[in-house]
């Protein structure tokens, strides 16, 4: 089955490529789908976002579409950076990784509680209309200061509950075993199968 991700981020669609596998999908970018647009995030909640993005490519391709809308949401900040965690730094959408973990921790600079947990949202629409939904956690608390170059995004500073290594440090294959975005994806395949009657 063909879908598109709707996103252009590699290492989104290199994770999700990987936790879907074993499904036969083939997946692609949405700019290798020939969607050259931005879909602007002006939801408040990581579904509607992920429903937007979706929407988005699947109207403009006619091909399936599944967006992940994802992020971290720290106990201290009131699950702030949320939604916003990907320009969550001065510089907004154009801040590198580096820049939004470093504006993270000087903002929890002499606080305590650093529980934190990254969620992700999951929307696959179809061209007929139909939606499969799913959601993902990954507890956890924010490191001091950032360990390990694997990953992306947050991952220097977020360490998963019951692991004494950062996400960035853990690889690729821990990381899609017990990552946010795993766990939405697990719930995804066994709707997908459910969807597509190959659920015996
Ligand atoms: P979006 O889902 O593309 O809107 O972006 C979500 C933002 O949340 C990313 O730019 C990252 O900063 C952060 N994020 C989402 N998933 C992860 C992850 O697996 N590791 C680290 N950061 C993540």
């Amino acid at each position: 089955m063909k879908m598109i991700l709707a996103s252009n981020n590699a290492k989104k669609l290199r994770e999700l490529k990987a936790i879907l596998s074993d499904m036969g999908i083939e997946l692609c970018s949405q700019r290798e789908a020939g969607c050259n647009f931005e879909v602007e995030e002006t939801g408040t909640t990581f579904a509607e976002n992920a429903y937007l993005k979706a929407a988005a490519v699947v109207e403009a391709t006619g091909v399936a579409a599944i967006a992940d809308d994802s992020g971290l949401m720290v106990d201290a900040l009131n699950g702030e950076p949320g939604v916003y965690s990907a320009r969550y730094a001065p510089g907004g959408h154009d801040a590198s990784d580096k820049e939004k973990y470093e504006y993270l921790l000087k903002k929890l600079e002499g606080v305590e509680n650093r529980r934190a947990k990254f969620v992700s949202s999951i929307c696959c629409i179809f061209p007929n209309g139909d939606i499969i939904r799913c959601e993902g956690e990954c507890t956890g608390k924010i490191l001091l200061s950032p360990r390990g170059e694997g990953g992306f995004g947050y991952d220097p500073v977020f360490m998963p509950a019951g692991y004494d290594k950062s996400m960035a440090e853990l690889g690729t294959e821990v990381k899609n075993e017990i990552s946010h975005r795993a766990n939405a994806l697990k719930i995804f395949k066994k709707k997908l199968r459910e969807y597509n009657g190959t659920d015996k």
